[in-house]
Order: C-alpha cells, then structure tokens, then sequence
C-alpha cells in the first residue's frame, strides 16, 4: 500500500536523498549529496509530493508555481525497484490536483516523454530553455 502525502513537514530528508541519489535528481544536487541546496529549493516550492511505503520514501515530485496562471514540474522520481508500477502517476495527479486552471509546464528527461504523454501532456512548438551552463538537452 503507498501512501501519498503532500508538504514539507512530513519529508524524511535522508530518505528523499537516497532517492535523488539513485535516480541523479534535482540538477545533480542528489548525486552531490548536497542535502542544503535541495532542501532550499524544496522550501520555495508551490507543493510537494511524496509516495512512501512504510517509512521509506519511493518517490517524489514538486510543482513550482504562482498558484493563479502558471506552474513547472519539477524533479519527478521514483526508485528504480518501484518503477513501472503507478507510482509516478499516482504522484503527478496528486500534484496536479487542484491546480486545473493553471497552465503547467515541465521539461522530460530522455526516454521519461511517453510517460508525460500518457499524463495528457503535449510537447510545446516554441519552448525555450535556458541553462546556467551547456546541457545536452538544448539545441545549438
Ligand atoms: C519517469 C518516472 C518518474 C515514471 O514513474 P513510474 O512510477 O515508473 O511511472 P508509472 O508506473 O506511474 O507509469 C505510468 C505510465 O507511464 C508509462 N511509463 C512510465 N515510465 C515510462 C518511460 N520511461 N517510458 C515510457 N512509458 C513509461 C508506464 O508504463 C505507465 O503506462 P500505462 O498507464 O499504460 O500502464 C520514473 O520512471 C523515474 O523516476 N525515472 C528516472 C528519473 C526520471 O527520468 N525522472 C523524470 C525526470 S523529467
């Protein structure tokens, strides 16, 4: 049974940095191990998600956002031995609750898109990204 709970308050910090270590989330913070930066990030965030089996959190996902026009998802991540299983669906409908109004935007990892599609997202004719520094997923 997977519990999905919503909020800073309820995170088991050392238990969502194992899970972006595994799965190298969060701009390369969770493979960094560098527990501060992620925390500081999750504190701005609009919402945030997490799915746990017992005291151990399999997965997690957030929703930066102004509440009222617009929203990002952001470093959606289920651990590898519970993928494929509804997990981060069950994460994605929890963040998106509420939030129907807004247009919402997220950017996929490589070989994650099919996942998006079948959340009802499209890709976008004229997204742009700018990074702080190269990235392969930017054109020249
Ligand atoms: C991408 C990710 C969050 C998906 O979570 P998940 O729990 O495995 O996905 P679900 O089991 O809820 O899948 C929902 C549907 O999407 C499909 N799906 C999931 N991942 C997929 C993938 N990588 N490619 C194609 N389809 C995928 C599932 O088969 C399922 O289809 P169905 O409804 O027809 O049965 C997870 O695989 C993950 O953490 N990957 C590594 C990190 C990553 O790439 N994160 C995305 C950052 S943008």
């Amino acid at each position: 049974m997977i519990d999905y709970k919503t909020g800073i308050d309820v995170i088991d910090w050392e238990s969502l940095l194992q899970l972006y270590f595994e799965t190298d989330g969060v701009v390369g913070l969770g493979r960094a191990e560098n527990l501060e930066r992620i925390k500081e990030a999750f504190l701005n965030s609009y919402k945030i998600v997490t799915a746990w089996d017992g005291d151990r959190i399999i997965g997690a996902g957030r929703l930066i956002s102004d509440g009222v026009c617009y929203g990002w998802i952001h470093d959606m991540a289920v651990r590898p031995d519970c993928q494929k299983t509804g997990v981060g669906r069950g994460i994605m409908e929890e963040l998106l609750d509420g939030s129907e109004s807004l247009l919402i935007g997220l950017t996929s990892a490589f070989g994650a898109e099919d996942f998006y599609h079948k959340l009802g997202f499209k890709k976008h004719k004229t997204a742009m990204a700018k990074y702080p520094g190269e990235s392969i997923y930017l054109e020249d």
